[in-house]
């Protein structure tokens, strides 16, 4: 299967399980180029085999990362481009992604600084870099003072998605990921809304049809929405359903012990919630969103988070404009709305009433 990110010029296709092997899909489209791969510790590990056959068919020079989030900094990117310029390597190199969305936001951003500027592949191996981080272009490392602060925009060339990686990928990282899948329910169309609706248990049981059916759907979804809106001056803004409340999330809990996915689950009830309380939701399509709000995992918390600390945090939130909150609502099933000026009570409300379930 083949999509299409569509950005005149930039516009680059995204493979999804194509026969071909990664060497000769990579030979075919960058053809007499150099290579250059970014991995993290754990993956090495556990596909060590094909490395070292990739490294012989591609010569690519390789750079190992440790694993973990709190690698995701300025200090590991620096790293990746010594190793590129003490490989002596120039702009015509290729620099590939091959990892989940740590491994390619850097190597993004290493792409987008190196030389000024060099072409790169994403090769995710998770199921939330399949359906979120590798497409778009958003590159980044995090800083003191908070994640994804210090980045760039550059697409890649080329995303080639194996969804074979992900029988080795933890179960909790998978239902992780599966929480930005969900999330396209929202901002994806009816279509996509009845597709989940429909398809949760399968996609729970790892059944394969349904989970390449939806990282198909999800990554159609981002790739239409990118096209029309690269750089988040309007639409783009609806793929962050559920992440006010999802940050807010994992702000409280200092980014430690519960995972950027398990946070939106959490923050996509809150946004449901937020919509009826709200009146984003016509009464009629009430009872549509109860039924997809039931199907919501609710991942264990470590404590129940007071609403008055979540509210507290949603305002040191970047999303924040002019002391205002932005909330992305629900409307009609399958579509979201940008709602600024959401009252403060009804805010509090929403958190108090949704964890008090935790
Ligand atoms: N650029 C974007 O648009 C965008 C969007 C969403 C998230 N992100 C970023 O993505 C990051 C989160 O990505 P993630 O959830 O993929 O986390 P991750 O990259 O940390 O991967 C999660 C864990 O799974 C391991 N892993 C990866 N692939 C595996 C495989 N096939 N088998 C076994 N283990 C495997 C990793 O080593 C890691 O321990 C965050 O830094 C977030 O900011 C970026």
């Amino acid at each position: 299967m083949v999509l299409t990110v569509s950005l005149a010029e930039r516009s680059y296709p995204v493979l999804i399980d194509e026969a071909e092997s990664l060497p000769q899909t990579l030979q075919r489209i960058f053809p007499g180029r150099r290579f250059a791969l970014v991995t993290n510790t754990t993956i090495a590990g556990l596909y060590a085999e094909r490395l070292t056959e990739w490294e012989s068919r591609l010569q690519l020079t390789r750079h190992t990362i440790p694993d973990g989030e709190e690698y995701k900094t300025l200090a590991t990117w620096s790293g990746i481009l010594d190793t590129l310029l003490n490989a002596r390597l120039d702009r015509s190199t290729v620099l590939i992604a091959f990892g989940g969305g740590v491994v390619g936001d850097i190597t993004g951003f290493a792409a987008a600084a190196f030389l000024r500027g060099i072409d790169y592949v994403q090769v995710p191996t998770t199921l939330l870099a399949m359906v979120d981080s590798s497409v778009g272009g958003k590159t980044a490392v995090d800083h003191p003072m908070g994640k994804n602060l210090i980045g760039a925009f550059h697409q890649p060339r080329l995303v080639v998605i194996d969804t074979n990686y992900l029988t080795t990928l933890p179960e909790r990282e998978f239902l992780s990921g599966y929480a930005e899948v969900f999330k396209y329910g929202f901002i994806g169309g009816r279509e996509m809304f009845d597709f989940i609706l429909q398809n949760h248990e399968k996609i729970l049981a790892h059944d394969p049809r349904a989970v390449i059916e939806a990282i198909h759907r999800s990554i159609a979804i981002k790739a239409a929405v990118v096209g029309e809106d690269e750089r988040e001056s309007g639409k783009r803004a609806l793929l962050n359903f559920g992440h006010t409340f999802g940050h807010a999330l994992e702000k409280f809990f200092g980014f430690q012990g519960v995972l950027h996915g398990e946070a939106i689950w959490w923050g996509m009830a809150g946004a449901i919630e937020l919509g009826l309380q709200m009146g984003t939701i016509a009464p009629q399509d009430a009872s549509s969103y109860t039924a997809l709000s039931r199907l919501l995992l609710r991942p264990t918390l470590a404590t129940r988070p007071p609403a008055d600390a979540l509210y507290d945090s949603m305002f040191s939130d970047k999303k924040v404009h002019a002391g205002k909150l932005r909330f992305v609502l629900p409307s009609v099933p399958g579509e979201s709305i940008i709602a600024a000026d959401v009252p403060v009570e009804t805010v509090r409300q929403t958190l108090q009433k949704v964890f008090a379930t935790v």
